[in-house]
């Protein structure tokens, strides 16, 4: 596989992160390669946003080891690592009245340091991204003042502007219309085709069928399966870890995953017509259609 080759990004061994007494993540080994598209799945409260933390060296007190790029996140200074990470948060917090070029250009700030904005070409940088995102439209907007969908859509740019060697995503598009969601998942493969290692959270599963290469599935703090997306989610693994039924079917036009969380509705349906074939089986001939 393309990806066997491709140097290790991010690579994590043993690695637990706790808040106080609070285990949050337990003996997490993994590696994801430049170029690949991983989701970061799991319940709620399963350690998802704790691990993008860890790897954007917001939790700095954790065992075991969190390297990216070959180095230990815990002894690389912030800065540094600002300049290759780059992070798509779950939440923003929205303090300043900062206008969305703003918080473009703030975000952009680790990479070109006192330089004279302009000079080099800040502005236009954060444009661009801007309009990658379908957002040139409200660069003089207020952060603040604008639909949680529109701030995802600039904390999308803010991430793209920095070009980033590593991209880490919270349930970046959660908030996005299905257009949007499309095109930015189809910017993460875009910038991951040019080498940049890309984590991201999804809770849509569908949405990381389509667009990850591997996924790893968290529960209660520990991987659970770890491994190329259509071979860890299925039915029996997807239902144990989620603790509700989830059904897993092949798209019968692109050949894609299905991933369908049944109602209590559907599960009814499915039973009544469990029972249905069963009482019809003895009785009805073979048929041959
Ligand atoms: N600041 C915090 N202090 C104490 N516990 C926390 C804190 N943040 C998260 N947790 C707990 O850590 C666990 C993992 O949380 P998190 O990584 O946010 O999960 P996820 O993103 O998968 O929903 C949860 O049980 C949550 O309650
Ligand atoms: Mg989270």
């Amino acid at each position: 596989m393309a990806e066997a080759v491709r140097p290790a990004a991010i690579e994590l061994a043993g690695l637990g992160a706790r808040y106080g007494e609070r285990e949050v993540l337990r003996d997490l080994t993994a590696a994801i390669a430049e170029g690949e598209v991983v989701g970061l799945l799991g319940p709620n409260g399963s350690g998802k946003t704790s691990l993008v933390r860890v790897l954007s060296g917001v939790l700095p007190r954790y065992s075991g080891s969190a390297r990216v790029l070959g180095r230990e996140v815990r002894a690389t200074p912030r800065r540094e690592l600002a300049r290759t990470v780059a992070v798509v948060p779950q939440e923003a917090r929205v303090v300043f009245r900062f206008t969305a070029l703003l918080v473009l250009l703030i975000g952009l700030h680790p990479h070109f340091g006192g330089l004279d904005f302009e000079s080099v070409g800040v502005f236009a940088l954060a444009r661009a991204a801007l309009a990658r995102c379908g957002a040139e439209g409200l660069a003089g907007r207020l952060l603040a003042e604008l639909s949680a969908g529109e701030r995802q859509r600039v904390l999308f740019a803010r991430a793209l502007a920095q070009e980033p060697r590593v991209l880490l995503l919270d349930e970046a598009v959660s908030a996005l219309d299905l257009r949007f969601q499309v095109e930015l998942c189809d910017r993460l493969r875009e910038v991951a085709a040019a080498g940049t290692a890309v984590v991201s959270v999804f809770h849509d599963l569908n949405l990381a069928a389509e667009y990850c290469d591997r996924v790893l599935l968290l529960h209660e703090g520990r991987l659970a399966a770890c491994g190329p997306t259509a071979e860890v989610l299925t039915y029996a693994r997807l239902t144990a870890v989620y603790s509700t039924e989830i059904y897993v079917d092949v798209h019968d036009l692109t050949g894609g995953l299905v991933v369908t969380p049944l109602s209590s509705r559907a599960r009814r349906a499915l039973a009544l017509g469990r029972e249905e074939s069963r009482s019809d089986t003895p009785a009805s001939p073979a048929r041959v259609d």
